[in-house]
C-alpha cells in the first residue's frame, strides 16, 4: 500500500498529483508527476501561482536539451519570462561562487521580490536554485523541475536546499519549500543510463525504509522501469515522492524520523569520500553498496532474517546495481574513521539506519564496530 495514494490533478489529467503537506504551518505543495509536462509546464504554473516575472536557472547539459521548450510553454501560458542562468554542469557548481553570479545574473537582469525562480536540471540545480530563492531579497518563490531520476525522486522535494564549502558537503543551505515541483519522466529518456540507475539505488531505498509492497513492485518491475516504461516511471516516482513527502511532513527539520532516508548513506559517504566524490563511484552507486551492507549487517547482527538481505543483494545484483566498489585500494581503518566522523554519529558511537526487516528501517545507537569492519573486509575483499 502506498502511504497516500496521489490523485490526478483536476485541471490537468495527465499527471498524478502528490500532496505535501505541512500541519503545523500550512505551508504546502503539490508534485505533480507525468509524461510531457514540459509541454505545458507554463500552465501548470499559472494555475497554481498566476503568471508571474519566471527566471529559468539550470546547467550546461540541460539547457541544449530542454531550456527552449520550458522557455516556450511559459510564454504560452502568458509568463514573463527573464534571461535564463545556465551554470556548469557538475558538483562544482554548488559553491560560492557559483551563487554568487546567480545571484549577481538575478540583480542584474531586476529580479524582485516577486520573481519565480524554476530549477531545470538535476539535484545540484536543485539545491542551487532552492539555496538562491531562500536568501534572494530574503526569499522568494521558487519551482522544481527535476531532471535526473534522483532529483525527481529524492532531492527536489523536502526544501533541503544548499551549496558545498572547502568545509564539507552541503554545509552551507536552509529549509526552503518549493511552490510547486513538476516532473516530466520523459526528461529520463536523454539521462546515462547509469545516472538513472543510480538514481533508481534511491527508489528502491523508499521500500526498504518503510514499505515492503512498494520493494516487491520494484523486484517486478524495476527493470521496466529501467527501460523507460511510463507506467512504472510515474508510478515509481509518484509512490517515492508520496512516502518521501510523509517523512518530511513529520519531520521537516531533520530533527528524527527524516534520518531514515539515510539508508545505505552513511556506508555509502564514507565511500565517495574515499574516492573523493569523483566519477568512479556515483552517488546512487555508492548508496546501492551501503543499503546492501546496512542489510547484511541487519541479518549478522541477528535484527532482520537474512531472507530479507539475500532479497536485497539479488535484487541489487539483477538489475544491475554494484554490491562493491571499484577496485583499488580501500583503507578500512579510514573508512571506519570516516563512519564514525559521520553527521549522524553521536559521542564517537556508531549510529546507523538499519533494519528489522524489508520495509522496517530504523535508527540504531551504539552500533559495535566489529562487525561493522568484518563487513567492510568482505565488500572490499581484503
Ligand atoms: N536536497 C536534497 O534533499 C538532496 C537529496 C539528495 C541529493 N541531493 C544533491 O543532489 C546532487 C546530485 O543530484 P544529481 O544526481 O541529479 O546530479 P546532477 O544535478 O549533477 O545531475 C547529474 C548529471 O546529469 C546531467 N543531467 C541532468 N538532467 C539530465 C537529463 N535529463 N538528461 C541528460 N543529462 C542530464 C547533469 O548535467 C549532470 O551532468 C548532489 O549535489 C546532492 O548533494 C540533494
Ligand atoms: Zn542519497
Amino acid at each position: 500500500m502506498l502511504p497516500s495514494s496521489p490523485s490526478q490533478p483536476a485541471a490537468f489529467p495527465t499527471a498524478l498529483c502528490v500532496p505535501v503537506a505541512f500541519p503545523a504551518t500550512s505551508r504546502g505543495y503539490d508534485i505533480q508527476v507525468g509524461v510531457n509536462l514540459l509541454s505545458d509546464a507554463g500552465q501548470r504554473i499559472e494555475a497554481t501561482l498566476g503568471k508571474r516575472r519566471c527566471v529559468v536557472v539550470t546547467d550546461s547539459n540541460v539547457a541544449p536539451l530542454y531550456l527552449k521548450r520550458l522557455e516556450a510553454t511559459l510564454i504560452a501560458a502568458g509568463h514573463d519570462v527573464g534571461a535564463p542562468i545556465v551554470v556548469p554542469a557538475g558538483e562544482s557548481s554548488k559553491s560560492y561562487a557559483t551563487l554568487q553570479s546567480v545571484l549577481d545574473q538575478l540583480f542584474a537582469q531586476g529580479a524582485d521580490r516577486k520573481t519565480l525562480l524554476i530549477a531545470l536540471g538535476g539535484g545540484v540545480i536543485g539545491d542551487l536554485t532552492g539555496f538562491t530563492a531562500s536568501i534572494f531579497m530574503r526569499g522568494i518563490d521558487v519551482v522544481q523541475f527535476p531532471t535526473t531520476l534522483l532529483a525527481q525522486v529524492d532531492s527536489s522535494v523536502g526544501g533541503k536546499t544548499g551549496i558545498d564549502t572547502p568545509h564539507g558537503k552541503n554545509t552551507v543551505g536552509s529549509f526552503y519549500q518549493p511552490r510547486l515541483v513538476l516532473i516530466d519522466v520523459t526528461t529520463l529518456d536523454s539521462l546515462p543510463t547509469r545516472e538513472v540507475l543510480a538514481g533508481y539505488a534511491e527508489v528502491v531505498k523508499y521500500g526498504l525504509i518503510m514499505d515492503k509492497e512498494f520493494f516487491a513492485w520494484c523486484a517486478a518491475h524495476g527493470a521496466k522501469l529501467l527501460n523507460g516504461d511510463r507506467e512504472s516511471q510515474r508510478h515509481a516516482i509518484a509512490a517515492c515522492c508520496a512516502m518521501k513527502a510523509q517523512i518530511v511532513a513529520e519531520d521537516e527539520h531533520d530533527n528524527g524520523k527524516r534520518g531514515l532516508l539515510n539508508l545505505g548513506h552513511t556506508f555509502g559517504h564514507a565511500l565517495e569520500a574515499e574516492l573523493d566524490y569523483d566519477a568512479r563511484l556515483l552517488h546512487g552507486e555508492a548508496v546501492a553498496i551501503g543499503t546492501a551492507m546496512a542489510f547484511q549487517l541487519s541479518a549478522e547482527l541477528g535484527l532482520c532474517p537474512s531472507w530479507d538481505a539475500q532479497a536485497v543483494l539479488t535484487h541489487f545484483k539483477e538489475i544491475g546495481l554494484p554490491l562493491a566498489p571499484p577496485a583499488g585500494t580501500y583503507d578500512v581503518d579510514a573508512l571506519m574513521q570516516r563512519m564514525g566522523h559521520d553527521k549522524k554519529a553521536e559521542a564517537g558511537k556508531l549510529v546507523l539506519i538499519l533494519a528489522r526487516g524489508i520495509g522496517q528501517a530504523e535508527i540504531v545507537r551504539d552500533v559495535n564496530p566489529y562487525p561493522v569492519r568484518v563487513l567492510w573486509k568482505n565488500t572490499l575483499g581484503i
